[in-house]
This record gives structure tokens, sequence and C-alpha cells, in this order.
């Protein structure tokens, strides 16, 4: 890395950090497509966030992203919010312009370009989205914003499952929004499946979101999981016929998208993903 007066800063604010694979997958991207910008990780405290926020100003950076636990509380700080990010509550990617705070959510639309980018069309289709947490709503969202007909919502406390639909309904009109249960998620047979729980990571693996899952040959089945790449639930739904997507497509996905809100640049997706993986094995 060739760092110079000019090189233009970027980076994470997360609590804790040390686990990230970002600075790895930034830097070597940056170094491939000659990129002059350094990505550096830094631990900050959910109290010094606004601080933190205002130290990335003075030093000029260019953007940063934010991770756990900092999502929402970051966008306190900021002077403008992108409305899917707005409406999803989160933001992962700050842009600084001008001296001014730009807020987005990457991890939605790094979800909806890496499966575009194989040639899946979204518009009119049924999906299925396993879990309620932050993840699902920025996907939701997403998965809405790109049309589909039917979203159905599956997760181990139905209540937040409710509450996410009556959050959704507020923004999206004429689609079919509901919530599904043990007992009737059988009863219908989405385009798209997507697991957004954690259940099945590592070092749970044997763990599967839904157990029993009626997977049907056709299927495009997500994990956002990438630990350990292929879940069982992936697995299974492979061995079922279906198209399985592991979690390195939405972890380089929102990457992707963030690099090009910062340098407009469109980093390639299998460039991305093969920074992550050396031989047949995943750098963790
Ligand atoms: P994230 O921001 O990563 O989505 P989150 O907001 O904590 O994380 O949401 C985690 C999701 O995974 C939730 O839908 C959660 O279900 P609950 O609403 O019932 O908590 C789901 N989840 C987490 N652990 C789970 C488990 N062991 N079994 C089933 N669902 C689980």
């Amino acid at each position: 890395m060739n760092i110079s007066p000019n090189t233009k800063l970027v980076g994470l604010i997360g609590h804790p950090v040390e686990h990230s694979l970002s600075p790895k997958l930034h830097n070597s991207l940056y170094k491939k497509y000659n990129l002059d910008y350094v990505y550096l990780a830094f631990d900050i405290a959910p109290d010094d966030v606004g601080k933190a926020l205002e130290a990335f100003k003075v030093l000029g950076f260019k953007g940063f992203n934010v991770t756990i636990p900092h999502k929402e509380r970051v966008m306190w700080f900021l002077d403008w919010l992108d409305t899917e990010a707005a409406i999803i509550g989160a933001v992962n990617t700050v842009k600084v312009e001008n001296g001014k705070l730009i807020g987005y959510n990457t991890d939605g639309m790094g979800f909806v370009d890496s499966l575009k980018r194989r040639g899946i069309a979204l518009k009119d289709t049924v999906a299925l989205v396993l879990g309620a947490g932050g993840a699902a709503r920025a996907i939701c969202v997403y998965l809405l914003k790109e049309g589909v007909k039917e979203l159905y919502i599956y997760n181990r406390t139905r209540e937040r499952a409710i509450e996410l639909i009556k959050h959704l309904e507020r923004f999206f009109s004429g689609v079919c929004l509901n919530y599904l249960t043990k007992e009737n998620i059988k009863e219908v047979q989405p385009d798209l499946v997507v697991n957004t729980t954690p259940v099945g990571m590592w070092p749970h693996t044997q763990l599967m979101p839904v157990e029993d899952y009626a997977f049907l040959p056709g299927m495009i089945v997500v994990d956002i999981i990438y630990n350990p790449i292929e879940t069982a639930f992936l697995r299974k739904a492979r061995q079922a016929g279906c198209m399985a997507i592991n979690g390195l497509d939405m972890l380089v996905g929102q990457a992707i998208k963030a690099i090009e809100i910062w340098t407009s640049l469109k980093v390639d997706y299998d460039e991305a993903i093969s920074i992550l993986i050396e031989g047949d094995k995943f750098l963790l």
C-alpha cells in the first residue's frame, strides 16, 4: 500500500471491530483498482459516536461504514438520510460531502444487487423472509422497492413479525404483506426464501431456521450467514434443486455499494469474493 499525503481516508466504526473483514476487503479492492484510499477500523464506545463523527469531518474522511451497535444511534448525527435508510431505520454507510454527513443503508442495496447480477428479477415475485430483526428490515425494504408482489415474514417471536409488517405497510401499498407461523408456512410456495436469522451460524452449524422446510426445485434460497459458507439450511436447499446463495454475496454487496457511494467506482463481485476466499478456504 502506497500511502501519501493525498491518500483519502475511509473507515468503520463499531464496538467491537476487531473481527471485521471489511478492512481486508476494502483495502485489497483499493489496491486492485488503484484507488488511493485507505480503510481503517475504529472501536468506538456508544457515547463517543458523535465525537467520532466530528473527528471524521475535521480529518477529511470521505466516508465510513457503521456496524453493530451504532447503526441506529449514528442517525442522530447525520445531516441527510437516504429514503430507504430512513424507512429501514438504520445506517451502515455514511458519505462525507462538503462537511455534511449523508447516511445510507447498503445492506439491502447490496442484497438486491447481488441477486440482480445473477440475472434474478424480483418484480412480481413471492418472497419469504425468515427473521424480523435489523437485517430482515433492510432486506424487506429493498425487496419491496424492487416490486415483489407478496412478502411473507416468519419469525420466532410472532409479535416482531407483525410489527415489521405494520411498519412496511406504511411505506409500500398494493403488496400482499403477511406473517407466517410454523403451522401455515408450508401453505406458501415462494420464489425466494431468505434466512436473516443467525440460526445455523458457527458453532451451532446443525441448526436450521425452519426445520423440515419444504424446498421445491427452482426456488432461490439465500442465507445471509457466511460462517459456515454453506449452512445446513442452504445445503438442504441445494440438495432439493434450489439455487442456493450464501452470505458472501450480501457481505460483498454492501461493501461494493459503499465503495460506489464514496468513489463512484463499480467493483466486480467475483473479484471482491475472491479476496475473501483463498484457495477453497474462506478467510475469517
Ligand atoms: P440482525 O440485526 O442481525 O437482524 P437482530 O435484530 O437481533 O439481528 O435480529 C435477529 C433475528 O434472528 C430476529 O428475527 C430473531 O428472532 P426474535 O425476534 O424471535 O428474537 C432471530 N433469531 C435470533 N436467534 C434465533 C433463534 N435461536 N431461533 C430463531 N430465531 C432467532
